[in-house]
């Protein structure tokens, strides 16, 4: 049985004071026990929000890292340090990053290998274009990077894989949850043919434009695992409602 799972993508979002009143609202919520919760807020609010989160049932990660773990990378940030200040989390592979920093599946393989090492668990994200989706590719475009990123890893326990259709992230539009099922049915029986995934045991998240009255339909479908959730896990009530679907 696998426990769901709700992580915040804060993205470049906040500062100190929303950052305090967002938690101040989440951690005394009553929904919040149920599903397993993480957020995951910009580096310079980590150390904030790891405090205020000390207490509660609200595990913290980054949204990304360096695919080393010290040296002469000036503006990076080793997962060493992410595991030493206290995360569990980290996303890695995000469309954004992909988009904007140009990422390859090479180096999200690199990250997610310096990630297990520091101890981190990496929420790796992989998703198609809408234009890959409309000639038919969609499959093939996110097996390729599961398989990018994954073949030749060991020690993946800990893995998290997040489907975010790119067409779907910060749009409105979200992926039906049938779609978003058969591309999650599709992402498991991959991974059970990537060796050292324990495919059946990972957990499959779905993200893009998750709100909280499209998540129970989601969270209903068997392959579903949880949510990624980026704007609106902005919102303290949004978030809570999320997490309360995944709770019912
Ligand atoms: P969104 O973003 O929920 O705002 O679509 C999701 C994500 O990019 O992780």
């Amino acid at each position: 049985m696998r426990q769901l799972l709700v992580v915040g993508n804060w993205k470049m979002n906040g500062s100190r004071a929303s950052v305090a009143a967002l938690l101040e609202s989440l951690v005394s919520a009553p929904a919040m026990a149920g599903p397993e919760i993480a957020v995951c807020p910009t580096y310079v609010h980590l150390p904030q929000v790891l405090s205020l989160c000390a207490e509660s049932a609200i595990s913290v990660g980054a949204q990304d890292c360096s695919h080393m773990q010290s040296g002469a990378y000036t503006g990076e940030v080793a997962p060493a340090m992410l595991a030493d200040l206290g995360c569990r989390w980290v996303i890695l592979g995000h469309s954004e990053r992909r988009q904007y920093h140009g990422e390859s599946d090479a180096l999200v393989a690199a990250k997610i290998a310096a990630a297990v090492e520091a101890g981190l668990q990496p929420i790796v994200c992989v998703g198609e274009t809408r234009e890959q989706r409309e000639a038919g590719e969609a499959e093939h475009v996110v097996s390729a990077q599961l398989d990018g990123a994954l073949r030749g890893q060991v020690n993946l326990d800990s893995l998290v894989v997040a489907y975010e259709p790119v067409w779907a992230i910060g749009t409105g539009l979200t992926a039906t949850p049938r779609q978003a099922q058969d591309m999650h049915e599709c992402i498991r029986g991959y991974l059970d043919g990537i060796e050292g995934v324990a495919a059946g045991a990972t957990r499959l998240l779905y993200g893009g434009s998750v709100k909280a009255d499209n998540a129970a339909e989601l969270f209903a479908q068997p392959d579903i695992d949880g949510a990624l959730v980026g704007g609106a896990a902005l919102k303290a009530a949004e978030f809570i409602a999320i997490v309360g679907a995944a709770a019912a």
